[in-house]
């Protein structure tokens, strides 16, 4: 790759570079395995001395090939493909963080991730506090231990759609020694480069922006290669591994052991690997993210407008509106944009909400967020259904709020649908 491409030309060319005769678009290797013809050569695999695929728990070539796209988009020196977004979060702890130690996080958290961090990981005995995002820098450290091994927040939060303030998040990681981990899911690399905004490793659920057409579920961890993991609070990275004969990550790998150990360890030892069918579905939904991500966030700012103006509407929350509270902030670190999804309250509460829903017809009602298609949600009668109306509000979801993923399609037909369920919903 040139390191002078710019995003555009990396989302289409990047991670794969066909020599003569190979085929053009990068292959799906539908293949456990690899053919080698001498012992020696397995030999180095197993002791990490050849990148060599050799089994597709651990490496494909598809899958490479998508790592290698998303790493360059990001700006990263790695990426390790994983199963699903979840199974990237997941991981990417897991890689620093043991039972007996605590991470911090901000509180506005995709639900499944909040999940993991407030019901499982506190099983395996790693601790988990969540703090305001809005809160100063100094009441965020009070919530830091001397076990405490990293800093997590989304980009935009879901569904809250708060823009995090990348400044303070960053210094308050610094000035505590730990990296930031941000899950960038609803930003994409086309709309925000945390790398560049202090961020150490980000994930993603693939599922979203990154396939871009609602067909694979996948997820990526990439390490930004900028974080000294040699301060004594991670052994596992300095210290001899003894899966390994010994070897110790930051010296044999310098600013790759991360993403290295991530991939022979705990993808080794876990498996959360992706199909190189869904690998090959990345790579090709990357190669339109530029393109797609542009117009995911015009036509949301567009109807987020529409919406504002609306008199069956009593409220709009996204990002990219001058009343939003992130405005500046989204001005600052998503210059190109705001991302596809938005929320808004409808007149009527939770009953108009369902009959909105089931009378959009262009706009499908599906649990999903980050396709070419419009999708809407209204998440008090559907996924957040269970919980009490109290319990719904401290997790961010009134009665009348419903969610929209505006699609690729064009603004009009989108403004024409919104309308007509709108008016439906008042009957
Ligand atoms: C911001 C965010 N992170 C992570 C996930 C989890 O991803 P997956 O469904 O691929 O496991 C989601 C899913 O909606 C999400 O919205």
């Amino acid at each position: 790759m040139d390191p002078n491409w710019k995003i555009e030309t990396i989302a289409v060319q990047g991670g794969y570079e066909p020599k003569a005769t190979e085929p053009r678009i990068v292959p799906i290797m539908q293949s456990t395995t690899f053919k080698y013809d001498s012992a020696d050569h397995v030999a180095a695999l197993f002791d990490l001395d050849s990148a060599d695929p050799f089994y597709t728990r651990l490496g494909n070539p598809t899958t490479s090939a998508f790592e290698g796209k998303i790493a360059q988009l990001e700006g990263g020196v790695g990426a390790l493909a994983t199963s699903s977004g979840q199974a990237a979060t997941t991981l990417a702890i897991l890689n620093i963080c043991r039972s007996g130690q605590h991470i911090v996080t901000a509180s506005t958290l995709y639900g499944g991730t909040y999940s993991l961090f407030a019901n499982t990981f506190p099983k395996l005995g790693i601790e988990v506090t969540f703090i305001d995002p809005e809160a100063d820098a100094e009441e965020v450290k009070k919530a830091f231990r001397p076990t405490t091994r990293a800093l997590f927040a989304e980009t935009i939060g879901n569904p809250g759609l708060n823009v995090l303030d990348f400044a303070k998040f960053s210094d308050v990681a610094k000035s505590m020694g730990v990296p930031l981990i941000i899950d960038s899911t609803f930003a994409t690399p086309y709309l925000c480069r945390p790398f560049e905004y202090g961020a150490n490793i980000i994930v993603h659920s693939a599922t979203k922006y990154i396939d871009g057409h609602a067909t694979s579920l996948g997820g990526v961890i990439v390490d930004g290669g900028n974080f000294d993991w040699t301060s004594g609070k991670y052994p596992e990275m300095t210290e001899p591994d003894s899966s390994y004969h010994g070897l110790r990550y930051t010296e044999k790998f310098g600013n790759l052991a991360y993403i290295i150990k991530a991939r022979v360890q705990y993808m080794r030892d876990i498996g959360a690997t992706p199909g190189p069918l869904n690998s090959f579905l990345f790579s090709h939904g990357l190669t339109t993210l530029p393109l797609r991500m542009q117009r995911h966030s015009d036509n949301a700012l567009a109807l987020a407008k529409h919406l504002e103006d609306h008199p069956l509407v009593s409220w709009v929350n996204y990002p990219g509106l001058e009343s939003h509270r992130s405005f500046a902030r989204g001005r600052k670190y998503l210059p190109k944009g705001c991302s596809g999804v938005l929320t808004f309250g409808i007149k009527g509460g939770a009953p108009a909400g369902k009959i909105f829903m089931e009378a959009c017809k262009l706009i499908a009602l599906v649990v999903h967020v980050g396709d070419a298609r419009s999708c809407v949600l209204h998440p008090a009668t559907t996924t957040h259904r269970q919980l009490s109306e109290a319990q719904q509000i401290s997790s961010g979801v009134a009665p009348d709020l419903i969610r929209l993923s505006v699609g690729i399609e064009n603004i009009d037909d989108l403004i024409v649908d919104v309308n007509q369920a709108l008016t439906a919903s008042q009957k």
